[in-house]
C-alpha cells in the first residue's frame, strides 16, 4: 500500500456507524483478563478466545477494524483459515499494536514512556506483509496534581515517541492510530483531566507537524474528559460529552479523519452512553468513534469463560450487542 491510500483506509476506520474492537492484549495482560474467569493462559486459548470474537457472525455489520497482538496477527481459524482472511472477507480491518509497552521515566517517578521505536521499521514491513492496515502505540499520562504530574518532559517524550511511531507507520504504508492515554485512576476532578488532555493533545499535534506526518492518514485515539476514580465529584454524562467535544474542538485539527475513544475502565453502560451523547453535539469536526477494549469484551469474556467449548455461540451474541449499541452511538442513535 502507498501513501496515497491511506486517507481512504482512515477514513474506511471511522465510517457512518461503525468502530474499532479492541483485542490487542499482550500475552501478560490477556493472562490479567483471563484470570479473571479461571481461564488457563495457553497459547490455544488465546487464539480460541479471539477466533471467538472475530468469527462473531454480522460483526462487519458494526466493527470497522480490529487491533490484533503479534501473535493474534499471525493466527488462524480451527479450520486453518488465517484471521486476517476472515477479517478482510467480513469488510474488518486487520490493525497491529506495535509499541512494547511502558517503562519508567528516568529521573520521574511515577512517570512512564513507552517503549518499541527500536527495529520498528523492519517490523512494521513485516506487518505490512501479514496484512495489516494500520498500527496501534499506546502513551500513557498518569494525573498526580499534588506531584506534579504529568511533568513537561512526560508529555514531550511520549509525544516525541508518537510522532517517530506515526511517520514510521505512513513510510510502510500503514495509518498510524496515536493514542496518547489520560489515565483513569486519582483523585483528580474534571477540570485538572480537561488541562492535562489539552495540553497532551497540543503536544502530540505539534510533535505530528515537526515529524512531518500526514493527518489526512492518522486517526487519534483518545481518552475522554472524565474525573478520577477516586474523585468525590463525578460528573453527569452531559458534562463529560461537553467537556470533551471542547477540549478536542481547541486541541486536535479538523484535517484528521477521525477520532475514536478508548473505555479506560469505564463501564460498559458508561462508555456507550458517552459516546452516544457526544454524537448528539453538533457541529462535530470530525466523526467520533469508538475502540474500546475492556468495554467491547468483558460481558462476553464472563459468559465465554464459563464452557469455552459450548458458549461461544452465546459469547458471539454478546459481542454483536455490544458492537451494535456503540455503532449506535457513534452515530447519537442508542437509546
Ligand atoms: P480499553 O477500551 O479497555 O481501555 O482498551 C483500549 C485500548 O486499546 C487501550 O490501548
Amino acid at each position: 500500500m502507498s501513501i496515497d491510500q491511506l486517507p481512504e483506509i482512515a477514513k474506511a476506520m471511522v465510517a457512518q456507524g461503525k468502530g474499532i474492537i479492541a483485542i490487542d492484549e499482550s500475552n501478560a495482560t490477556i493472562k490479567k483478563r483471563f484470570d479473571t474467569v479461571g481461564v488457563e493462559n495457553t497459547e490455544e486459548n488465546r487464539r480460541a478466545y479471539r477466533e471467538m470474537l472475530l468469527t462473531t457472525p454480522g460483526l462487519g455489520e458494526h466493527i470497522s477494524g480490529a487491533i490484533l497482538y503479534d501473535e493474534t496477527l499471525r493466527q488462524k481459524t480451527k479450520a486453518g483459515v488465517p484471521f486476517t482472511k476472515i477479517m478482510m472477507d467480513n469488510g474488518i480491518l486487520p490493525g497491529i499494536k506495535v509499541d512494547k509497552g511502558t517503562v519508567a521515566l528516568a529521573g520521574f517517578p511515577g512517570e512512564v514512556v513507552t517503549d518499541g521505536l527500536d527495529g520498528l521499521r523492519e517490523r512494521l514491513n513485516e506487518y505490512a506483509g501479514l496484512g495489516a492496515k494500520f498500527a496501534k502505540w499506546r502513551a500513557v499520562i498518569n494525573i498526580n496534581i499534588e506531584d506534579g504530574m504529568p511533568s513537561d518532559t512526560c508529555i514531550e517524550a511520549n509525544a516525541h515517541a508518537l510522532a517517530r511511531y506515526a511517520a514510521l507507520c505512513q513510510e510502510a504504508g500503514i495509518v498510524p492510530m496515536v493514542e496518547p492515554e489520560v489515565i483513569m485512576e486519582g483523585e483528580h476532578d474534571i477540570d485538572d483531566c480537561f488541562v492535562v488532555t489539552e495540553k497532551v493533545l497540543r503536544a502530540l499535534f505539534n510533535a505530528l507537524y515537526q515529524h512531518n506526518v500526514m493527518l489526512e492518514g492518522t486517526i487519534l485515539k483518545a481518552s475522554m474528559v472524565i474525573p478520577g476514580k477516586d474523585c468525590p465529584d463525578q460528573a453527569s454524562v452531559e458534562d463529560v460529552a461537553d467537556y470533551t467535544v471542547q477540549c478536542l474542538k481547541s486541541a486536535v485539527p479538523a484535517a484528521l479523519p477521525g477520532i475514536v475513544f478508548l473505555s479506560g475502565g469505564q463501564s460498559d453502560d458508561d462508555a456507550t452512553a458517552h459516546l452516544n451523547e457526544m454524537n448528539k453535539l453538533e457541529n462535530l469536526p470530525w466523526p467520533l468513534s469508538f475502540s474500546y477494549g475492556r468495554a467491547m469484551q468483558s460481558a462476553a469474556l464472563k459468559i465465554w469463560g464459563q464452557d469455552i467449548v459450548n458458549n461461544v455461540a452465546k459469547a458471539q451474541e454478546t459481542v454483536y450487542a455490544r458492537a451494535r449499541d456503540n455503532g449506535l452511538a457513534a452515530m447519537g442513535e442508542w437509546k
